[in-house]
């Protein structure tokens, strides 16, 4: 592809990518597939416009805003190959073939108000220079304090590819060295004693150790949510908010579940059955077919009464808004309205009702999100403590030192629940809080 052409797959990329509702990686990553002609170099350039523009599309679309200019993702481009490449663009954009049709006089006339100007203005507000939206600002400055800019910043950088090795099947070193042979480097994780992290991006997809089930694609975050549930072999535990399975697998491995031997019960449950149907494939991989139920979730039927008081731990891996990924997933920043906020909380209210009589007394709920902000996460703990007040939290030191004696704590926000942050953890944002149901 010429540089031009890449623009210009990049341009319709980022508007498939602002009407969509799938993954920008997704998105991405069909489009690459199905055009033999994208190399190597090709992909590489590509993925480093699309999601640099994401990553930067604040301070971008700001320049456009600052020259009246109505907001568009050429002019965000347009700005983009000035501000950031310090090039000229209407040497790309320049109507050849596959290359961007000519600026009109709009964008002709933006482009010379950019040349000389800087990608960060010392006019720009301080939510633009960190890249998030103006009415979550407040809110995670008063969360976060002298804290807020570290951490912002530090969610607006490319985060690095985690995997959790199969400990059932394999040791980490085990996994690491099959890896190795397929020309993969790793390191393992700083916190997980489960993780190994990639030396750079690769296509682990053809790897001996991910076909054959020694390892799954899981954010360091993830795996240590998994461990602090504390599921153990012989226990009943439900991962309420299942999806494709992620938690599920790691959880079933805590119980050590493979190898067909029923040591316990592990329920994955969802409200969107297509996204349990995904976890098929991984449990095939991982040797757990038939070994995890199944049950999808729907109003009024009678699964909740048959199950109360049934279960040791209960994970709700909530949704949420997902600002703790944003790291992965910068096209969410875009996507989140407060009005989604609201609904989202709301949701997450009422998926804790429901949850907590399926506890066993002396059982634990675990609460998670992959978000920062405290309306989805200590908000919630207040709320559903002043309603249950048969339970109560549990320290999240004393989960940590239960489920990894040998890690020391890690230095994390002071409090009953652990916040892992991008900033000081290297991990995606997560919150978890563990509840223990009264005996
Ligand atoms: C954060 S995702 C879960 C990710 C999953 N645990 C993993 O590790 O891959 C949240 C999930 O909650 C599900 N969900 C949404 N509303 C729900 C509800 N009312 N009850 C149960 N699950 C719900 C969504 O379908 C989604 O799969």
């Amino acid at each position: 592809m010429t540089p031009a052409a890449r623009i210009e797959a990049a341009i319709y990329l980022l508007e498939k990518i602002d009407t969509e509702r799938r993954p920008a990686d997704d998105i991405v990553r069909g489009w690459i597939k199905a055009r033999r002609f994208v190399g190597a170099k090709d992909r590489r350039a590509l993925r480093e416009r699309v999601y640099g523009i994401l990553r930067r599309r604040s301070r971008l679309g700001w320049h456009l805003e600052n020259e009246n200019f109505k907001a568009s993702v050429r002019g965000l481009v347009i700005a983009d190959v000035i501000l950031s490449d310090r090039d000229d663009p209407s040497e790309i954009f320049d109507g050849s073939t596959h290359a961007p049709k000519t600026m009109n006089n709009e964008e002709e006339r933006l482009a010379l108000a950019l040349v000389g100007k800087h990608l960060e203005d010392p006019a720009m507000p301080g939510h633009v220079l960190v890249e998030i939206p103006d009415w979550l600002a407040n809110s995670l400055k008063k969360f976060l304090g002298e804290r807020f800019m570290g951490e912002m910043s530090a969610l607006n950088q490319p985060a690095p590819m985690d995997l959790r090795v199969n400990l059932a099947r394999v040791t980490r070193e085990q996994a690491q060295q099959s890896l190795n042979k397929d020309k993969v480097a790793t390191e393992p994780t700083p916190l997980s004693p489960m993780g190994l992290r990639l030396a750079a991006h690769s296509d682990i997809a053809r790897t001996k150790a991910f076909r054959t089930g020694l390892i799954e694609v899981q954010d360091e975050g993830s795996q240590l949510l998994s461990l602090m549930v504390g599921a153990k072999s012989g226990m009943s535990v439900l991962d309420y908010c299942a999806g494709a399975g992620g938690k599920t697998l790691a959880l079933a491995d805590r119980m050590g579940l493979m190898g067909g031997e029923s040591k316990g019960r592990l329920v994955a449950s969802d409200t969107e059955e297509s996204r349990l149907k995904r976890m098929d494939r991984r449990l095939e991989r991982a040797k757990l077919t038939g070994l995890i139920e199944h049950h999808v979730l729907s109003d009024g039927d009678d699964w909740h009464a048959d199950n109360e008081a049934r279960f040791d731990r209960v994970l709700v891996d909530a949704p949420c808004t997902g600002t703790g990924t944003w790291r992965r997933h910068p096209e969410l920043k875009k996507r989140l309205s407060e009005e989604r906020l609201k609904d989202l909380c709301a949701t997450q209210g009422e998926i804790l009702n429901k949850t907590a009589p399926l506890v066993k007394p002396g059982g634990r709920l675990v609460y998670a999100t992959c978000s920062l902000l405290p309306e989805e996460n200590e908000a919630q703990m207040v709320a559903f403590l002043k309603a249950h007040t048969e339970f109560e939290v549990i320290n999240w030191h004393i989960v940590w030192e239960e489920a990894m004696p040998k890690i020391p704590t890690p230095e994390a926000q002071r409090g009953h629940y652990l916040r892992l942050t991008p900033a000081r953890h290297g991990t995606d944002g997560f919150f978890i809080a563990v509840l223990a149901r009264k005996s």
